[in-house]
């Protein structure tokens, strides 16, 4: 054992003496102009300018963005083209403002200008598509106001107003009220679209097959499973007033901080459910699902990850900083997830390569 801790310490050393040394190099500018002249390390520096321009100004971006969704500017264009002045009268902006507006969402692949008048661009339309995208854009303005002091958000000091969005993770809570549903049950239903498709193309569905969605909400889901697999029988288990009316599943009502997982399925899935929580609250629910499997049950778990190998920016930039945000969530990555489902009883755990690792990840695992 001091054996190992000694030759770590030495490789730790040894990493810590490059890393000087090489940031030492960089750092010179006599270095930086003699590299300059060269086109591969000129692009490579060129490369890292453009990087570090982007980590300072991707907050005005995303601001940009938010404008262009909630002025209500991209919803005006989707009819046509319009003038600067007709924009600017339609979203309450002076022309002058507007153009402003316009040629920060020309740069960003939003709309184009041409001959003085705003069209819609491929990424513009793209957005407008995107089932539950708009809104997704707008609900950020929360994460926005919980970043506006990093420091102390970071360091724990505040209370978050996303903590306060989502209140069923925070409080724990036994049933919602109606204003609560409406106001996460609609954003999580239409972003479950992307979601959903990507769960589906990725795993194999049997005939038949007895499928429990835990923590699935509104159905929507469900609604995408059984239009793709008619066959399937799926029910819904989820805290009660989170499920939509007139759904064609079953929707069981339950906690499962205080029930148990209900019984008789050959599938059961999370999606989007183990993120909202500490590893206590998800090592509790694989075991209780565990235990409502019977042998060859399988679960299907499917959230947005960390990077496994290396960090990413969707969900070690992003997601963690959205959960952690939260304060009850947490991003893991996929062999955290793995390691917590093999504590829990599973085995045969598969991570399927993502399509969209910002959309989602998802893993199988089954009860022997
Ligand atoms: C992030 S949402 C995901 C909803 C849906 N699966 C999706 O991807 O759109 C998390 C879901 O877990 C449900 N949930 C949270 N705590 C729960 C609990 N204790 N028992 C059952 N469901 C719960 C919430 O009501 C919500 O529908």
């Amino acid at each position: 054992m001091a054996h190992r801790s000694s030759r770590f310490d030495l490789g730790t050393r040894l990493l810590s003496w490059w890393y000087n040394q090489k940031n030492k190099i960089i750092k010179n500018i006599h270095v930086q102009d003699f590299l300059a002249r060269f086109p591969i390390t000129s692009r490579i520096a060129r490369k890292e300018g453009e990087a570090i321009f982007q980590l300072m100004t991707g907050f005005v971006d995303t601001q940009i963005l938010f404008t262009f969704v909630k002025s209500g500017a991209l919803r005006h264009l989707e009819s046509g083209s319009l003038s600067i002045e007709e924009l600017s009268d339609k979203i309450g902006i002076d022309v002058k403002k507007t153009e402003i507006l316009c040629r920060a969402g020309y740069a960003l692949g939003l709309v184009r200008l041409k001959s003085k008048r705003i069209f819609l661009a491929r990424r513009g339309a793209l957005i407008l598509s995107l089932p539950g995208m708009m809104e997704l854009i707008d609900h950020h303005s929360i994460l926005y106001e919980d970043l506006l002091d990093p420091i102390s958000f970071f360091r724990g000091e505040k209370e978050t107003k996303l903590s306060k969005f989502w209140p069923y993770v925070f409080g724990k809570a036994k049933s919602l009220d109606s204003a609560d549903v409406s106001r996460y049950s609609d954003l999580m239903s239409k972003s479950q679209f992307m979601v959903a498709r990507d769960t589906i193309a990725s795993i194999k569905v049997s005939k038949g097959t007895k499928w429990l969605d835990v923590g699935g909400g509104s159905g929507a889901f469900a609604k995408e499973l059984v239009n793709k697999h008619p066959s399937i029988k799926i029910s819904v288990f989820d805290i009660p007033g989170s499920n939509a009316d007139n759904q064609s599943h079953k929707f069981i009502p339950g906690s499962f901080f205080t029930d148990k997982i209900p019984l008789g399925f050959d599938t059961v899935s999370c999606i989007r459910v183990l993120y909202d929580h500490d590893d206590q609250t998800v090592s509790d629910l694989l075991f209780k699902i565990h235990s409502s499997l019977s042998t060859g049950g399988r679960i299907i778990v499917s959230e947005p990850m960390l990077g496994e190998l290396s960090p990413n920016k969707w969900g070690d930039t992003y997601f963690a900083t959205y959960t952690y945000a939260m304060k009850t969530g947490k991003t893991r990555s996929p062999s955290q997830v793995s390691d917590l489902l093999e504590k829990n009883g599973f085995s045969r755990v598969k991570v399927f390569p993502s399509r969209r690792p910002f959309v989602t990840t998802v893993i199988e695992a089954y009860k022997n």
